[in-house]
């Protein structure tokens, strides 16, 4: 696994999985453009690399959909180039669908699907001038089935992969590949900002997130993922089999998951 000289623009690198991918690749011999909201918490992360000049902070708000092109032209500035964005940034729920506002459910289109394209969208000139460029988009295994809780981020997820699938279709041409990594449960704080009903933060932990993939574990795997150019990887424990067993026994998937529903 080698990414040097590789330009890497990785959002949501203040916590979790884009926080670990910032220490793992920080080791290599490549740059990094790491986004998030919290510029302090992006400060963090770069000063605790041993070599932060090559690690350029640009915070953004993905929900911004809107005003997306200004942004990637600081990332391309950045460094001179980008080789790579690893669209990870996003948020969760926990919450029924009769107890969930619908301005819970916009949000995650907003931030989950429509911020993750829109970025990419703003890119994707850029990368086909280039004519090279690699889409590595974090979805979930909520991205290829359903658990009860989770319904607009299922929906947001699933939609993801329409688009990125699209998107490979119609670029494989310019050189463009996309790589969708769908996590199982990986322990990071993804419980703990998860919107519940009323739009506040749930604030705790959950046990199957806890119990899940240790977080430096999961991007060990994901970057051999993104280094062998896959299209799809899906990463995590027993949770796993959900994709197939959704493929090929539907109603087994339905009825197990009825039994063993954690929130
Ligand atoms: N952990 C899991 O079990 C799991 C499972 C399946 C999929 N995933 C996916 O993995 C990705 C990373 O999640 P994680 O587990 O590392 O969770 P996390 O620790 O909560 O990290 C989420 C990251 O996304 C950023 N973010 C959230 N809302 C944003 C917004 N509106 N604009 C810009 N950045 C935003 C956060 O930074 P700021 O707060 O600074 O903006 C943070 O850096 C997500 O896409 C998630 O859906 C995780």
């Amino acid at each position: 696994m080698n990414f040097n000289n590789k330009v890497i623009w990785i959002t949501g690198a203040s916590s979790g999985i884009g926080k670990a991918l910032v220490a793992s690749l920080a080791k290599q011999k490549c740059q990094l453009i790491i986004s998030s909201r919290r510029l302090t918490d992006l400060e963090n992360v770069k000063n605790a690399q041993p070599n932060p000049e090559n690690i350029a902070c640009v915070p953004f708000d993905l929900a911004d959909y809107n005003s997306m092109s200004p942004i990637v032209e600081i990332a391309i500035g950045s460094f001179g180039k980008i080789d790579i964005l690893i669209n990870n940034g996003g948020f969760s729920q926990r919450s029924l669908i009769i107890e969930t506002d619908i301005a819970v459910d916009k949000k995650l289109m907003e931030v989950d699907y429509l911020g993750t394209v829109a970025l990419s969208k703003a890119l994707l000139p850029y990368f086909v001038r280039q004519k090279s460029g690699q889409f590595v988009t974090v979805t979930s295994l909520m991205g290829k089935f359903s658990s009860p809780y989770r319904s607009g981020y299922c929906g947001a997820k699933h939609a993801l992969h329409g688009f990125f699938d699209a998107l490979r279709l119609e670029h494989e041409k310019d050189g463009i590949s996309v790589t969708l990594i769908c996590p199982g449960f990986v322990n990071t704080d993804i419980a703990r900002h998860a919107l519940i009903g009323n739009g506040k933060q749930q604030n705790t932990q959950d046990t199957a997130t806890e119990k899940g993939l240790p977080v430096d574990v999961f991007t060990e795997r994901m970057l051999k993922a993104v280094y062998k150019n896959k299209f799809e990887v899906y990463i995590g424990k027993k949770e796993v089999l959900g994709v197939f067993l959704k493929r090929f026994f539907p109603k087994f998937l339905h009825w197990y998951t009825l039994r063993s529903v954690v929130r």
